[in-house]
């Protein structure tokens, strides 16, 4: 296998500081997808074939084939009340813990994900945070039917909110055709380059008939685990005020937290 780059090996860090951290014999986990996310699902089997006892529930097909290859007991969505932990990758963060998610697609099973677990953490290399969201095209899922009038009706929201008419909406594809998610339905990427206030059009966007989800995840992580370039690790907490939010920086996995 050829050496990962830099950003590859500071997710393979992080998905298995996740493990580390945060996973508990009998646990139930929301598993998220994304290449960060791969490295924690696998980081995950290796722990369960240990012997680690837990059981996990996929955002993705793709999640789901990997975690059940490595020997991870699976749960469907029908078979669950709450879960512990969901952990998952991002696009995009901010020094709040607001995310841009759906890069690769997952975003609606990944945000149902989210609304059932008692904890979300997002882990990411470092390279994903900035001061503002909107760098990462905002990924808004839609219905195949009438999507064209969807995108229109997003166009005029984001106009609204001060965006120039002209804002590129692509619906996403793959090569040729478009891409189409786990539940049947189109993406439209919104190139917006700055989001000043994600938290009201997260809001906004899900009020237009025709969008499904979209991947602003504004004021839902409870932690966000970075790993730096030099192979260190920070916790962002995301609930406190500004001024109150701490950035923690680990000297080992669990261990000692300047
Ligand atoms: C998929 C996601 C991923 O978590 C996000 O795209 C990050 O992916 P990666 O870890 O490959 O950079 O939201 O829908």
């Amino acid at each position: 296998m050829p050496p990962l780059s830099p950003q590859d090996e500071a997710k393979k860090v992080v998905g298995a500081a996740a493990v580390e951290r945060y996973v508990r014999p009998g646990m139930l986990l929301g598993l998220g997808s994304g290449t960060t996310s791969r490295w924690f699902v696998r980081a995950l089997g290796a722990a369960v074939a240990s012997g680690l006892e837990v059981r996990g529930v996929a955002t993705s097909r793709t999640t789901h084939d990997l975690a059940e290859s490595l020997g991870i007991p699976l749960v469907g969505f029908d078979e669950f009340d709450r879960l512990d932990i969901a952990i998952d990758g991002c696009d995009q963060t901010d020094h709040a813990g607001n995310l841009i998610k759906g890069g690769g697609g997952s975003l609606l099973w990944e945000r149902i994900v989210v609304d059932a677990a008692d904890r979300y953490v997002v882990i990411a290399d470092s390279g994903k945070l900035s001061d503002q969201l909107g760098a990462f095209p905002l990924p808004i899922e839609v219905v195949q039917h009438g999507w064209q009038s969807t995108t229109r009706s997003i166009q005029r929201l984001l106009h609204l909110h001060g965006f120039p008419s002209t804002i590129p909406l692509i619906r996403r594809t793959d090569t040729e055709s478009a891409v189409i998610t786990d539940s049947g339905n189109f993406i439209v990427d919104a190139h917006l380059h700055s989001i000043p206030d994600p938290l009201v059009l997260d809001r906004e966007l899900s009020w237009i008939p025709g969008v499904v989800e979209h991947g602003l995840f504004t004021g839902l992580a409870d932690e966000v685990l970075l790993a730096e370039p030099s192979g260190g690790l920070t916790v962002m907490s995301c609930h406190d005020t500004p001024a109150a939010r701490r950035t923690t920086t680990l000297h080992g996995l669990r261990g000692s937290e300047a």
